[in-house]
């Protein structure tokens, strides 16, 4: 165990042979019930309705929605098109769909599509501490955060992204204080970002989303840092809706702004932000607030949930692979040839 674990305890994706076991976020943090898949639609709707979420945490599930498939002698064409169609903003579902896909094709059984989920779980894994650590050393000591949306253990295999390198700046003194906007309308923030937080011991202050500006301008936080759902080839980035406006008003207050998101998330295939699809949920997401309408009835709103941030709005993008200081279309082709 390294100091960083003990900043870490959580792991909501869980295989247990027959079934995944998810940790359910839809519930939390006012409890924590596990949901149980036992085939891939299972999987499917977990991911539609965000059960499980994140971009990381989409992929990994949706391998196992793969080997459940197998075991269960579904039609597997069918059942990868499914778990495919569940969200299309994070290319982390993809990728890992095509990832188990080139084991179909060449065969495998439900065994071997085990082996490579389970890699996939693993190397998520070791990639967040990589980036931590990568992450957390560009922060100077005794330094305050802000970060958006939830990028933990919940969001991925474990330790997390953005979060991963807020675990590893708080154990390496370089992180003091962590500021965590409350990510309307899902709350992802509010009731997730600070659940890992307040369980692992990390010192944080919940904001409203429209104090985000203020809190720059008083000059708490050096870093915003956050994680992403698909990174394009020019390095334009698209993550949780609300990242864009963080990232202008970072600019503005000389803040410095930091994406972090393993090789997973990084689609080359994509030439620029403008070619990313951005997901529009449900407007009743809006409407309510845990369940409970705020907004007249007869009232309609517009919910999109993820955004894109320019690259030359950020200042660092932190893979397992590397650190991209000023991203552009060079400096991307270098890590992802
Ligand atoms: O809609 P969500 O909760 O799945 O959105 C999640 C985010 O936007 C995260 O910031 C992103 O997936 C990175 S998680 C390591």
């Amino acid at each position: 165990m390294t100091t960083n674990d003990s900043h870490d305890s959580i792991r909501a994706v869980q295989w247990q042979g027959d079934r995944l076991r998810l940790l359910d976020q839809r519930r939390l943090p006012a409890e924590e019930i596990w949901f149980d898949c036992v085939n891939s639609n299972d999987v499917t709707r977990a991911i539609r309705d965000l059960a499980v979420r994140g971009a990381p945490a989409i992929g990994i599930a949706a391998a196992w929605g793969v080997v459940l498939a197998a075991q269960k002698g579904e039609d597997l064409v069918t059942a990868m098109a499914t778990l495919r169609a569940a969200r299309p903003t994070a290319v982390n579902l993809m990728w890992a769909l095509d990832r188990m896909n080139r084991g179909v094709v060449a065969g495998a059984d439900a065994a071997a599509l085990e082996t490579e989920a389970q890699a996939i779980q693993d190397e998520d894994l070791a990639a967040n501490r990589h980036m931590g650590e990568l992450g957390a050393s560009l922060i100077e000591a005794g330094s305050h955060v802000l970060t958006h949306c939830n990028t933990g253990s919940l969001a991925t295999a474990g330790y997390g992204t953005a979060l991963g390198v807020i675990r590893a700046g708080v154990a390496m003194g370089n992180i003091e204080q962590v500021y965590a906007g409350e990510t309307r309308p899902w709350q992802q923030g509010a009731r997730l970002t600070m659940w890992e937080l307040v369980r692992d011991g990390i010192p944080a202050k919940l904001i409203a989303d429209s104090a985000a500006s203020h809190l720059m301008k008083d000059g708490k936080v050096k870093w915003v840092i956050v994680g992403a759902d698909r990174i394009a080839a020019n390095g334009d980035t698209a993550n949780k809706i609300g990242t864009y406006q963080l990232a202008i008003a970072a600019r503005h207050h000389g803040v410095k702004f930091m994406v972090v998101a393993p090789s997973t998330t990084v689609d080359m295939a994509t030439a620029t932000g403008a070619d990313i699809e951005i997901e529009l949920r449900d407007a009743t997401e809006l409407l309510s607030i845990g369940g409970t309408r705020t907004v007249i009835e007869g009232a309609d709103a517009w919910n999109p949930v993820f955004d894109v941030t320019p690259a030359d709005l950020i200042d660092a993008i932190v893979t397992e692979r590397g650190v991209i200081l000023k991203p552009d279309e060079d400096q991307m082709r270098i890590l992802f040839p």
